[in-house]
């Protein structure tokens, strides 16, 4: 049996026809073909794999497809400014806090929603709100400047 379900990923629609079972993640990377979100541990454990659901970050590798129909969903490749990367993504290079990148888009998601709630957030909230994101590559303070580097010229 499949289900039709309409996904709106970075302000498009994409209807899809799919097992019920399917998750946001593989719906977006299978279906649509966006492989910016990655699949790390499958399990909400690491944040490769955040997507911004009606702007708010969620682990897409534990989310149906089906529970995202109608809403909006934002990928890394949303965060972009047409052909020009944002500026969270430019601090992130220039402050070192992309290595292996493979945490990187999960991270950005996480930055991006963190700042549009509240733009001007102190260093302990900032660790506090990529919690939920592994990186076994930077040590964590490149990506910490640069969030704060974005929200200061803000
Ligand atoms: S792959 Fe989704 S949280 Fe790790
Ligand atoms: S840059 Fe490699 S896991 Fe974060």
């Amino acid at each position: 049996m499949k289900v039709e379900v309409t996904l709106t990923v970075n302000g498009l629609p994409h209807p899809l026809e799919l097992d019920p079972s399917t998750t946001l993640l593989y719906a977006v990377r299978d279906g649509i073909g966006l492989t910016g979100a990655k699949e790390g541990c499958d399990d909400s454990e690491c944040g490769a794999c955040m997507m911004l659901l009606d702007g708010k970050p969620v682990n897409s590798c534990s989310y149906l497809a089906a529970q995202a129909d109608g809403r909006q969903v934002t990928t890394i490749e949303g965060l972009a400014e047409g052909a020009s990367l944002s500026p969270l993504q430019q601090a992130f290079l220039e402050h070192g806090g992309v290595q292996c990148g493979f945490c990187t888009p999960g991270m950005l998601i996480s930055a991006a929603a963190l700042l549009d709630q509240k733009p001007h957030p102190s260093e302990d909230e900032v660790r506090v709100a990529l919690s939920g994101n592994l990186c076994r590559c930077t040590g964590y303070d490149g990506i910490v400047k640069a969030v704060l580097e974005v929200s200061a010229a803000g």
